[in-house]
């Protein structure tokens, strides 16, 4: 039998014990990291004023110190004070998509420390929507930096298991409230160019912000700044949200993709080799939900191939497609 981690604290997902969150806070503020749930997928959290606590969650990820990380905010009054200047356009997003999973960037006030934005001018910022980061948020009281709680390029969190599997004894406290709502991260949004930038698609999609900004652009983010700099190997920045399994794409129209998945899985059969089918079924929504913990189970059956079929892009199924080419190493949309 398994032995309950002792870093491990269940806690219900609508209605958290404050005794927990009291403890999860303190955890915090005293420079620890905490993992915690969001509407998305779950977060590894450390005092995003404090350098020392930053550089923790560094370390536990294995993640390069290129690669900024996203400060979750109590509100918007926390974000303005964490922002230098408030864009076009900041506030009525804000007030329409927060809390919920967008991210914007904005140019950074001078005090926060340059480990969070990887000395970037620049700083993400987000409410998160999960009652359980909400009241974490409006205990600590201080602004929580959160990158997914994953192992630096494997698929994102979304159950409190796959944050023990990538870094178990890495983090001080995990609070575990049961399997994430949407399943992929939070689109971000770029407010300092124009019009404003998706740099990675997610929980809110394009066709919502296309409403409310009239134009959006698609860039590269980060990673695909640093791979044409030529600062880190593609292999580091194009592969992402990558499980140990091959992963291959099925792309077409829907009869094209039948007959070439039958080919594929034939084929596959007589080289005697195991595979996964992920697929939208009609439902993106629960294709986002359970794709990276899809990915992880393959991880764990020891699947040689996964097979994907790409959903069509509309809704949070363009974000899908996105984690999907970077699970291929293809790198991202468009
Ligand atoms: O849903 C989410 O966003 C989750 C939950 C925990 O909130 N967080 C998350 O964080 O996915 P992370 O670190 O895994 O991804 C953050 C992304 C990275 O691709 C990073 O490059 C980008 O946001 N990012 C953060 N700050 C940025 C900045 N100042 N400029 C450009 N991109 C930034
Ligand atoms: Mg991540």
């Amino acid at each position: 039998m398994h032995q309950q981690p002792k870093n491990l604290a269940h806690v219900d997902a609508a209605v958290p014990r404050p005794d927990i969150i009291a403890r999860a806070a303190d955890v915090l503020r005293g420079g620890g990291l905490v993992a915690f749930p969001t509407e998305t997928v779950y977060g590894l959290g450390a005092h995003a004023l404090e350098s020392a606590a930053v550089r923790k969650i560094f370390a536990a990820k294995e993640r390069p110190d290129w690669d900024p990380l996203i400060v979750h905010v109590s509100g918007v009054a926390m974000a303005r004070s964490l922002a230098k200047t408030i864009p076009p356009h900041f506030e009525r997003l804000a007030n329409i998509f927060w809390p919920g999973p967008l991210t914007l960037i904005v140019e950074k006030a001078d005090h926060v420390p340059d480990e969070v934005t990887a000395r970037r001018s620049t700083i993400g910022l987000r409410v998160p929507r999960h009652p359980v980061a909400a009241a974490l948020l409006g205990a600590a009281q201080v602004p929580i930096a959160a990158p997914s709680a994953n192992r630096f390029g494997r698929p994102s969190p979304t159950r409190a298991e796959h944050v023990l599997d990538d870094l178990g004894e890495r983090v001080d406290l995990i609070l575990d409230a049961g399997p994430t709502l949407l399943g992929v991260e939070s689109t971000v949004l770029d407010l300092t160019q124009s019009p404003p930038a998706i740099l990675r698609p997610g929980g809110a999609s394009r066709e919502q912000l296309v409403a409310v900004l009239g134009a959006v652009t698609l860039a590269g983010g980060v990673a695909e700044e640093v791979a044409a700099k030529g600062l880190a190997a593609p292999g580091m920045t194009l592969k992402h949200y990558a499980p140990r399994a091959r992963v291959e794409l099925i792309q077409g129209a829907v009869d094209e993709m039948t007959t070439a998945l039958k080919n594929r899985v034939e084929q596959l059969e007589r080289e005697g080799k195991t595979f996964q089918v992920l697929a939208t079924y009609g439902d993106n929504e629960q294709y986002a939900r359970t794709l990276f913990a899809q990915m992880r189970d393959a991880d764990s059956r020891n699947i040689d191939v996964i097979l994907c079929i790409m959903p069509p892009p509309d809704g949070i199924g363009f974000a899908v497609r996105d984690r999907l080419l970077r699970a291929a190493g293809i790198g991202s949309q468009p």
